[in-house]
């Protein structure tokens, strides 16, 4: 019997590939996702993490293999249950900062007035950014700019986010705000995705995936993954090297 949606992982890839022409962006990729964790996407430039959230979102379409968020193939109808924060600020520079997290509130089906209000005045006050709500985007900080577009993702509270380097450019304190409240957003049911080159990000996650050449090298919580390489001391940027150079042995 078929499994029921809400049972379902809150992200199923299946042997999914996607090219740019001769580029193998993601290469027969398998990967789930339980509901209510923080994954992370970890591995150096071009190992397809981008690419993968894209397909995720939807914005891609995968050239074989298949991609199930929340226990239905991505759609259309699938983009309400998402915050995408994409790597590249997809911010209009010319309207406020208010207006931009508005835009995507409307975009996202919050149709009533006051409710649509009180959703974008909570969010810019958890980015720290209501004093500064009324600046256009373009005088606005790259760090605040960063802050804004994540207000723009998380604005009508979707049960998946998917978010690409969310953390670039932050500094140490709002960091530690910003993962008190994935944490917080984590424990009430949603799905955290998350991309970064930090093992600070990585150490906070539920569970991980190195990836490198469009494919998942490795797998585990941070504590698994540091006790793979079976160094007392390792930390996890010791324990993704040793999955790179176990990975060059075998190709070897
Ligand atoms: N629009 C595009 N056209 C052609 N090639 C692309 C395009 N976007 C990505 N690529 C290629 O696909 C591969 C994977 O890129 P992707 O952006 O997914 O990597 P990433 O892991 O997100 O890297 P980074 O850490 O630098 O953000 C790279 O070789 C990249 O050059
Ligand atoms: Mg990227």
């Amino acid at each position: 019997m078929a499994q029921e949606k809400s049972a379902r992982p809150a992200v199923e890839v299946d042997n999914a590939s996607f090219n740019y022409r001769e580029i193998k962006a993601v290469d027969r990729l398998s990967l789930q996702v339980p509901r209510g964790i923080s994954f992370g996407l970890l591995g150096p430039n071009g190992a397809g993490k981008t690419t993968l959230i894209k397909l995720l979102v939807g914005l891609l379409k995968p050239k074989s293999g298949s991609i199930r968020i929340l226990g239905e193939a991505t759609s259309r109808k699938t983009a309400h249950l998402i915050g995408y924060m994409p790597q590249l600020h997809s911010l209009y520079s010319e309207l406020s900062a208010m207006q931009n997290v508005d835009f995507f509130a409307r975009i996202y089906g919050l149709s009533d007035k006051k409710e649509r209000g009180q959703k974008v005045e909570d969010v810019l006050r958890l980015v720290e950014m209501w004093p500064r709500r009324k600046d256009s985007v373009m005088n606005l900080s790259g760090g605040m700019r960063q802050r804004v577009s994540l207000a723009c993702a998380l604005v009508h509270r979707p049960p998946l986010l998917l978010l690409d380097e969310p953390t670039v450019g932050l500094d140490p304190e709002l960091r530690v705000t910003f993962w008190d409240y994935f944490t917080r957003l984590t424990g009430e049911g949603a799905t955290l995705i998350i991309s970064s080159h930090t093992m600070d990000d990585a150490a906070h996650c539920d569970s991980l995936v190195f990836m490198r050449a469009g494919t998942v090298i490795a797998g585990g919580t941070p504590d698994e993954l540091k006790q793979a390489t079976a160094k007392p001391e390792a930390t996890l940027e010791d324990a993704f090297l040793y999955f790179i150079h176990l990975g060059d042995k075998q190709h070897a």
